[in-house]
This record gives C-alpha cells, structure tokens and sequence, in this order.
C-alpha cells in the first residue's frame, strides 16, 4: 500500500483560560469548546461541507464527564458533521491531540478516508489532573516507578538534579523571555489570528473569551525569583517557570493533497514524519529528545534541517534540556518557540499539540524561507512526541522544493 500526502488546510484554537472559578471557561462544557472548533473550521473554509468530514479524532487527558462518551463522535453529531461521520477519542495524556492528529493523519495517508478533523481539549478546571485516576499500587509496591513520577512537577525537580549545571537562575531567565516574546507577539496581532472568541457566561455575566487568561507580562527576574517550589523545599520549579492549570482546545483540518486541490482549498505544510518514544517516567520532560532523534533518524532529516521549533514549555528546564540536547541557543534561540509557549499561554494538556501545530502554520506564512519544522512534547509518565511538518506557503512550488 503507497502512503497519500498528507496536508494541513487549516486550525483554530480556543483562548486558553484558567482553570478553575476565576476562569472564564468554568461554566463552559468541554465538548462545546470543541464544537466550536469544528464550526469555526466548517466556516472559515467554505468549501468544506459538513458532509465531506469522513472523521472526527480528539484527544483528551481525562475521558469522563464533558470529555467522556466518546468526544470524536459526541463532537461531530453537537457540531452537525454528518451520520456518516465517524469520529474516536484518543489519550496520550499532554499529547493527546497531537497523537489525534497523527492517528487521523494516519488514516488518510494509508487510504481509510480523505478528509479528518483532529485536536485535543482539556479542561481542568472541571477535570483536575489525576483526580480520578487510580493507578494500579504495584506501580509503588513493586517501585516501578517512584512517587515522583506521578506528579509532573517532581519530575521536572528530576531533571534539575539530572543536569545540576541547570540552576534555577536559568529556568527563570528562560520563563522571563517566554512571557516577553508573548507580549511581542500579541503586540504585533500574531496570536489574535490563531484563537476564534467564544462568547461564553462567568460569574461577571458574558464576556468574549478571545485571549489567554494566563499570560503575566508583568514577570520580572526578581518577582520569578521570589516564588515559592511547590513540589519541593528549596527546590527549583515554581508557577513561575512552569506551565499553569488550563482550559482550552484547539483543532486541525487535515485531508490529502488531492482532495485540498480538488476542493480548491490551500495547504498550508505538509506530513513529513512523526514519532513517539518513551523514557522513564521519573524524567518524563526529557521525552522529546529520544522522540525528536527517533523522527529525525526515520525521515533523515537533523536539526539542521529545521527552521522552527515549536517546543511544548511543561517546564523551562525541561525545555533547556532539548535545547542544549539540539545544540539551540540559551535563552532564546531565534527558531524556538519565537512567538511564546505554555509558560505563559498555558497548558490545556492535550489540546498544546495541535497548539504548536497552529503556531507553526502561522510562523510557516511569515517565514517562506523555512522549509521543515518540528511540533514537540513531553508526556506525563515519560514519552515525548515530535512531528516533523514542511512549510507550503512558500514560494517555491511543492515540486521545485523536492528538487533541492
Ligand atoms: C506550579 C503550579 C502548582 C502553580 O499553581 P498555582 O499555585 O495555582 O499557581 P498560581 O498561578 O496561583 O501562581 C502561584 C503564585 O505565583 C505567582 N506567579 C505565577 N507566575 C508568576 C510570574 N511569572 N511572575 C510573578 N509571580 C508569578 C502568582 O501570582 C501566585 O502568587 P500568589 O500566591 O501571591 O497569588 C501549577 O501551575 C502546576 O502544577 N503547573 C504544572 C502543570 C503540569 O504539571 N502540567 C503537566 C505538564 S506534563
């Protein structure tokens, strides 16, 4: 069986809010959020009918409750896909959606259907990390893990007693550029265009929810230094250099090549590889090294190769691992994360994959001069995921760039 090319026509996401009662999604269901990333899909790409969506994948952390029965089939029948339109859930706990996003790619590469919707959701203000979980005690009687691996903010201590040149000092100065380089981009229009408003009800009545909630523009150096470690004394990660608690969901649009051209609609980059890999789940933040190795050894491209990086920031020295691992410039190497990341947009665990995936698409149109970028992640309980896409709002034809 030959594989099809695989595009990416199109994603939206939500604003990403706090989570829990000061949020403005704490009265929003989940699955309306993702609805409304499949409406604002349909609308903004006229072409595509309801009818034409063969499949609806989304990924979610916690599988119960708004995010249970099924969100991919739930979400296609709420945002008027058509019956015909079959739809699953997948979890891979934070990269929930992009591991949607590489199954439905999957499908239509090797011929299961032409055109998918795929994204992640989480809300976790109504579905707190692990609350509900209840993992097997043999992972503690037997210590096949320790106690650290099941809360992540333990792990990131982990890799900071890993890599002990890796002060606090650093992971602070990496989250001080973080929220700078967000206050550049909203400054200049860049994240506006990538979230679609949601009117929704809070405890001050409506409001339009069309920016991120978790974003401090004030951060300095010294109000980083002067926060508290939660998850250990005197230790190093603290809610200023890691990720917040969030509500939030973001979708993609994916078909063949063929099918784009058919329709008439424009392919904004292209599939080139994707790959999981696991580590132990102690240093869980490390996962994006093995996985991004592993993408780069099974489509022969290197970091060389690569004009943007779109790294999920669960914590910043997990973050400056990958970019010491990959040779990337510290603080602020011009081609990691130039528009921001979850330290200061926030991480709605599964719905940051397509996240990144939309950041590169809108960085994709502002630099024709990049050709590949990386979308990368760690996973709770040690993996990490990295999907290699190829920018196609270039100005060299899809043909003339093969020939280079
Ligand atoms: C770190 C964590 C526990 C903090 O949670 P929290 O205490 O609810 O966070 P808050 O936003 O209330 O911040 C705590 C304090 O730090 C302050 N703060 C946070 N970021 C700051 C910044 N950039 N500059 C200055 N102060 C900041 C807040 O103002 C708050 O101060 P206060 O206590 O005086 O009100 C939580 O965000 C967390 O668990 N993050 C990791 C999420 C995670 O594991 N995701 C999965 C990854 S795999």
């Amino acid at each position: 069986m030959q594989a099809r090319e695989v595009v990416l026509v199109d994603g939206v996401r939500t604003a990403f809010g706090r989570a829990g009662e000061k949020g403005f999604f704490w009265f929003t269901r989940a699955d309306d959020m993702v609805v409304k990333i499949i409406r604002e899909l349909l609308r903004r790409n006229p072409q595509l009918t309801p009818d034409t969506v063969e499949e609806n994948v989304w990924g979610a952390t916690t599988q119960e409750g708004d995010q249970g029965l099924t969100l991919g089939r739930t979400s296609a029948i709420l945002a008027g896909l058509s019956d015909a339109c079959s739809g699953f859930s997948v979890d891979r706990m934070c990269a929930g959606g992009m591991t949607a996003v590489t199954s439905a790619a999957a499908e239509i590469a090797l011929g299961a259907c032409d055109i998918a919707i795929a994204g992640g959701v989480e809300h976790m203000g109504h579905h707190p990390m692990g609350a509900t979980a209840d993992p097997n005690p043999r992972f503690l009687a037997d210590r096949l893990v320790s106690e650290d691996a099941l809360v992540m903010g333990k792990t990131a201590e982990n890799l900071h007693d890993l890599v002990p040149e890796l002060t606090k000092e650093m992971a602070d100065e990496y989250a001080y550029h973080a929220q700078q380089k967000v206050v550049r981009a909203y400054q200049e229009g860049k994240i506006q265009k990538m979230i679609v408003p949601m009117t929704v009800y809070t405890k001050e009545g409506w409001v339009v929810a069309d920016r991120d909630q978790q974003p401090r523009p004030e951060t300095t150096m010294e109000g980083l230094r002067s926060l508290k470690t939660p998850f250990r004394v005197q230790g190093k990660v603290t809610a200023g250099n890691s990720s917040g608690l969030n509500d939030g969901a973001a979708g993609v649009l994916l078909m063949t090549a063929d099918k784009a051209k058919e329709l008439g609609l424009t392919p904004k980059m292209r599939l080139v590889g994707f790959a999981y890999a696991g580590v132990r789940p102690e240093i869980m933040g490390y996962g994006p090294v093995p996985s991004t190795k592993k993408v780069f050894a099974r489509t022969g491209l290197t970091m060389n190769n690569i004009g943007l990086v779109e790294l999920n920031e669960a914590f910043a020295v997990q973050a400056i691992i990958f970019m010491k691992e990959f040779g990337l410039k510290f603080p602020d190497d011009p081609r990691l994360n130039p528009w921001g990341g979850s330290i200061a947009f926030g991480h709605p665990l599964a719905a940051s994959g397509p996240r990144l995936m939309i950041h590169l698409m809108h960085e994709f149109a502002a630099r024709p001069d990049v050709r590949y970028g990386l979308a990368t992640m760690c996973v709770g309980l040690g993996q990490g995921g990295s999907v290699i896409w190829e920018n196609l709002q270039t100005t060299a034809t899809p043909d003339q760039a093969a020939k280079e």
